[in-house]
């Protein structure tokens, strides 16, 4: 385990299976050790299930407080996945222990504590990255390959969306993604802030936008009382107009609670020349349509991903045409594939020294849509985005 990089996790709710997963998966897709992450801590505020989840996964010890990992000498990179309130607190903690900083997205409640940490990051000289789990995954990659060679010619438009329906459900109680002040926003940080991301990734910076919020259900029940209602104060769902700063036009929709869509991210990026879309829930084609088809052959075409598309190499497509980079393409990647990709550009940039996209700079933008998104929903106006200087 020779130069392995050190991980101390903090948060072992939903995210501990992704990270530990990819973690672990890395190091069998390689030979380089250097690649490998070592599970060295774990910890949560609840020591029972940080000491269940770190038996589960293989992590080497379980502790109950974050600063175990921050200031701790056998850690390299601090993992954060708790609630986004407790973000900023670890972030800074952790750059002035001099750790590199994996942080869960979205970076921070609110544009000022994001510019802070991404100010602190920079100056720390450390790797630092937001897991916008999604820019790796290989039929995006590639359509982002294919708009950076100008295939598309210049984008007209862009139409985003991360719709899920789980929380449709009025019986969910009032956990913390309810609560503006441990969340910062609703569906809109919680899976919108994947669809800014990607719009930014995909198209360019976003100058101004025009949106709405809606909130569906407006009580839930107490945890741990199913009588006792309590207030929720974020959005169900968030619909924005936005200006990209090249002159395209777009929108970006986030809900968690529209009946019917399971978890669909979804985007179509339409060119001069052409067009590309793409559903998480038929995550494994990416639609590719060419204007200069002849008429009688014009439509999206589907191509399957395989071992030819950036990233997916790694994984379960067999080398049938070697170099030549062909192979099977069927067999199909999921969403702990997408993390373990994630993971792999976060190893690669620490082995590197050199912090790469997705780091704190892009986390500090998509708060700063989110924040322009949601004033200019409560002000109903176009607001311009305002962008921190760094
Ligand atoms: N990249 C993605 O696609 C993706 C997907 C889901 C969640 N997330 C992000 O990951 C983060 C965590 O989400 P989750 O779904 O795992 O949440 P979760 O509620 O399932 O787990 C959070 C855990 O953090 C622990 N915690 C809270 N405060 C703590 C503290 N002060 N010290 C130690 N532990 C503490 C809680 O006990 C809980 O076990 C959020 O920022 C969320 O937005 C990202």
């Amino acid at each position: 385990m020779n130069n392995s990089i050190r991980v101390g996790m903090v948060g072992a709710g939903y995210m501990v299976k992704l990270h530990s997963l990819s973690m672990k998966n890395l190091a069998a897709f390689t030979d380089d050790n250097r690649d490998r992450f070592e599970l060295v801590r774990l910890v949560d505020n609840n020591m029972e299930l940080a000491q269940h989840e770190a038996m589960r996964w293989g992590w080497k010890h379980a502790e109950s407080d974050w600063r175990t990992v921050t200031r701790s000498p056998d850690i390299d990179l601090v993992d954060i996945a708790t609630p986004n309130d407790m973000h900023l607190e670890m972030c800074l903690d952790a750059f002035a222990h001099g750790k590199h900083v994996l942080c869960e997205k979205p970076l921070a409640l609110n544009r000022h504590q994001a510019a802070e940490m991404a100010r602190l990051a920079q100056a720390s000289g450390k790797i630092h990255m937001v897991n916008f789990t999604y820019r790796a995954w290989p039929a995006i990659a590639q359509a982002q390959k294919i708009i950076q060679e100008g295939k598309l010619g210049r984008i007209r438009h862009f139409e985003g969306h991360f719709f899920q329906d789980h929380n449709n459900d009025h019986t969910i109680p009032l956990h913390w993604r309810f609560n503006k002040a441990r969340a910062g926003a609703g569906a809109l940080g919680d899976i919108g802030s994947h669809i800014i991301d990607l719009a930014r990734f995909l198209v360019g910076e976003v100058a101004s936008v025009s949106a709405l919020t809606q909130r569906f259900i407006a009580q839930r029940p107490l945890p741990h009382d199913k009588i006792q209602q309590g207030e929720v104060d974020v959005d169900d769902l968030t619909a924005a107009l936005i200006r990209f700063e090249n002159g395209a036009s777009g929108s970006i929709k986030a809900s968690w609670a529209l009946p019917g869509f399971k978890n669909d991210v979804y985007f179509v990026v339409v060119g001069e020349k052409g067009a590309l879309r793409f559903s998480w829930e038929r995550s494994n084609e990416l639609q590719i349509f060419d204007a200069e088809d002849a008429p009688q052959l014009s439509g999206y075409r589907t191509v399957l991903i395989g071992r030819a598309h950036p990233g997916a190499e790694l994984f379960w497509f067999p080398a049938l045409g070697g170099e030549l980079g062909l192979g099977v393409t069927a067999q199909g990647m999921g969403y702990g594939d997408a993390f373990t990709l994630s993971f792999r550009h976060f190893a690669n940039a620490i082995k590197a020294g050199v912090s790469t996209a997705p780091n704190f700079i892009d986390g500090l933008r998509c708060c700063e849509i989110i924040d322009a998104i949601l004033t200019s929903a409560s002000e109903n106006r176009w607001v311009e985005v305002e962008k921190t200087c760094i």
